[in-house]
């Protein structure tokens, strides 16, 4: 399949998310273009299927992925789509920090008017080390709410690439048979 990725990223980690699913589809011998949804990415005309994702900033997603999809929203309806939302709330065991995430990735995706096929969410990363004093002080005592002790020295990745690749099976199955 001619498969599209879109991301937006604030510090980079959505950007390596895309990259892995990048790399996953085109071993599984996918033709894959991926670009930031920033950097005047192309449409989706001419793909098979298209895959969105962004991060989550205080309950919001990067304006550039609001932009591409609303831009784009007819041709996105008619398509085989996936939307991945990426946060920190989703690595929390407080079941009240999943459901926000879930409320923040659906209340998104109706204020676009985009139907995708699944959503998915997807656990991020602490980069603590590329914040600033402001940034890493909210960041540690979100993390503290949310039930993780972390060290400001370091960074902290909570991705499971294994369900990200069990994601992206389910969505190739289901795009498949849309096509
Ligand atoms: C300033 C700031 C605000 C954030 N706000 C939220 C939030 O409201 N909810 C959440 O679940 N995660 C939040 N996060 C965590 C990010 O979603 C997470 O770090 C993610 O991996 C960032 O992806 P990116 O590097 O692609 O931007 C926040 C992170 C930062 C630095």
């Amino acid at each position: 399949m001619k498969i599209l990725i879109i991301y937006g990223t604030t510090e980079g980690h959505t950007r390596k998310i895309a990259r892995y699913m990048e790399d996953v589809l085109k071993d599984a011998g996918h033709i894959v273009t991926i670009a930031d949804a920033a950097d005047n990415p192309p449409a989706p005309d001419g793909y098979e299927a298209i895959l969105i994702g962004g991060s989550i900033h205080m309950h919001k997603y990067q304006s550039a992925v609001a932009h591409y999809i609303t831009a784009n929203v007819s041709l996105l309806n008619k398509m085989p789509g996936a939307y991945f939302s990426v946060c920190l709330a989703v690595a929390s065991d407080i079941k009240e920090e999943h459901d926000e995430a879930q409320k923040i990735a659906n209340d998104f995706l109706l204020q676009t008017g985009w139907k995708p096929l699944m959503t998915s969410q997807i656990a991020g990363a602490l980069k603590y080390t590329q914040y600033d004093f402001f940034k890493r002080m909210i960041m540690k005592m979100i993390s503290k709410r949310e039930g993780r002790v972390t060290d400001t020295s370091q960074d902290y990745e909570y991705t499971d690439w294994e369900a990200v690749k069990l994601f992206l099976k389910e969505f190739i199955g289901k795009a498949s048979q849309k096509a």
